[in-house]
């Protein structure tokens, strides 16, 4: 046997499963955590081993749950670039600002991370059908990774997210089930179809490999930035496996001796009104009381995530915060990012930037703050949101002053913020 898993720990009652057996929750419901024998990983591999490496997220293959080589089913996903971006630095406030851009992945979207090392691990386990609840992203990237997996993947996602989300699934081969009602509606219909027909619920934080993809996030940071930390990460959350995963690793790669004992701040960003939010504010341990609301962000609007525990206790043991933002300032930064920085940002990823203006508001950042942003998607996946009365030119015409004219009031208007 090969690899460092020793096992899988509950996060709710670290009731310990060692070994190899196929099993996604704890016998109390809880999620579970895969852990490693640490002192044989420092002991095997050191950083400077790991920058010679390929640079996708399997160079931290110690870290990762896969016993075999054989095993792993990638696309070459991860190591994305950390792109500087000092114009938004300066529009909101903070001394220095990256744009950890995730929209470079395969299927254009950081489920790659979780999709390939789940996929991988479930697949050694032999494991081959699976259910993915999902607001578009998440289904395509189970769907790419399934077809070259050579696996089954359902997935259900309500009729009115954008197109790429269900077309997307359905080019690599996934059962896609639209459901004409909400979020909720979908994930609700798709567990209890998961049960009926006993396919792996791999929604998020309901089986133990998609955190370990995820986390490779915060791996990358700290090695990109120098094996050095930034103040504060502002990460958009929904199912909030993301910042369960940075705060697992970091823990894990203090325990290496790779970094200190100091955190970088986590933040997580949503809607305004968002469920976490909302319990992180309120001073709970859990979310209650949130309500679904109408988003251009859906990956951000969770009701409630089923690892909430987590993600509060991981915001609060970093001295995070959490921060709501309405749907005109995502607007108003994809706009703006896009027409300053040149970049296409998700609205997740848009969200983070007026999160950034809102903390620095609220006194949480400031001129000397040196932040990392999550551009979860690539805004490629969000034509929707871009319109505008591009003017039609007959192929036997000229490109007239008044065609000019309407190019340029399109310009203008054709984006998610006019103004912006
Ligand atoms: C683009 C985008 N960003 C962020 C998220 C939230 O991710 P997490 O579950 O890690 O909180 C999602 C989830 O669907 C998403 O699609
Ligand atoms: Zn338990």
């Amino acid at each position: 046997m090969s690899g460092f898993l020793t096992g899988l720990e509950c996060g709710r009652c670290a009731t310990f499963y060692p070994g190899d057996t196929p099993r996604a929750l704890c016998d109390c419901g809880g999620p579970l955590l895969a852990r490693y024998d640490l002192a044989a990983i420092r002991a095997a591999v050191t950083p400077a081993d790991i920058a010679r490496r390929a640079p996708t997220m399997w160079r931290y293959r110690e870290l990762l749950p896969v016993r075999e080589d054989a095993s792993i089913v990638t696309m070459m996903e991860g190591f994305t670039p950390m792109i500087p971006a000092p114009k938004i630095a300066r529009e909101v406030g903070v001394g220095e600002l990256w744009v950890k851009d995730e929209g470079v992945n395969p299927t254009g979207t950081f489920k790659a991370r979780g999709a390939s090392a789940s996929i991988s691990r479930w697949k050694e386990l032999g494991v081959t059908r699976f259910a993915q609840p999902t607001v578009g992203s998440g289904g395509h990237a189970w769907a790419a990774y399934g077809a070259r997996a050579g696996v089954e993947i359902h997935t259900a996602l309500p009729v009115d997210c954008p197109d790429l989300g269900w077309k997307g699934s359905l080019i690599n081969g996934a059962h896609v089930y639209r459901v004409d009602g909400t979020v909720g509606d979908a994930f609700r219909i798709l567990s209890e179809a998961a049960t009926r027909y006993g396919w792996l619920n791999a929604g998020a934080g309901r089986e133990p490999y998609r955190v370990e993809g995820k986390k490779t996030m915060g791996i990358e940071i700290i090695e990109q930035l120098g094996w050095d930390l930034p103040d504060a990460i502002l990460y958009p959350t929904g199912g909030g496996v993301g910042i369960m995963g940075m705060w697992k690793v970091f823990d894990e790669l203090e325990e290496l001796g790779w970094m200190g004992s100091k955190r970088p701040r986590l933040v997580s960003v949503q809607v305004a009104g968002g469920a976490v939010v909302k319990a992180f504010h309120e001073g709970l341990d859990e979310c209650s009381g949130a309500k679904h609301v109408d988003t251009i962000a859906p990956g951000i609007m969770v009701v409630k995530p089923f690892s909430d525990f987590l993600i509060l206790r991981a915001l609060r043991a970093t001295n995070g915060w959490a921060v709501g933002v309405p749907d005109d300032e995502i607007r108003h930064f994809m706009a703006w990012v896009n027409r300053h920085e040149g970049l296409f940002l998700s609205p997740e990823g848009a969200a983070t930037i007026a999160g950034v203006r809102r903390m620095v508001a609220e006194g949480q950042l400031g001129p000397a703050s040196r932040v990392v942003v999550f551009n979860t998607a690539t805004g490629l996946r969000y034509p929707h949101l871009v319109d505008g009365p591009v003017p039609i030119v007959p192929g036997s015409g000229t490109i007239d002053d008044a065609a000019v004219a309407r190019a340029r009031t399109a310009a203008l208007m054709g984006h998610p913020d006019p103004q912006g």
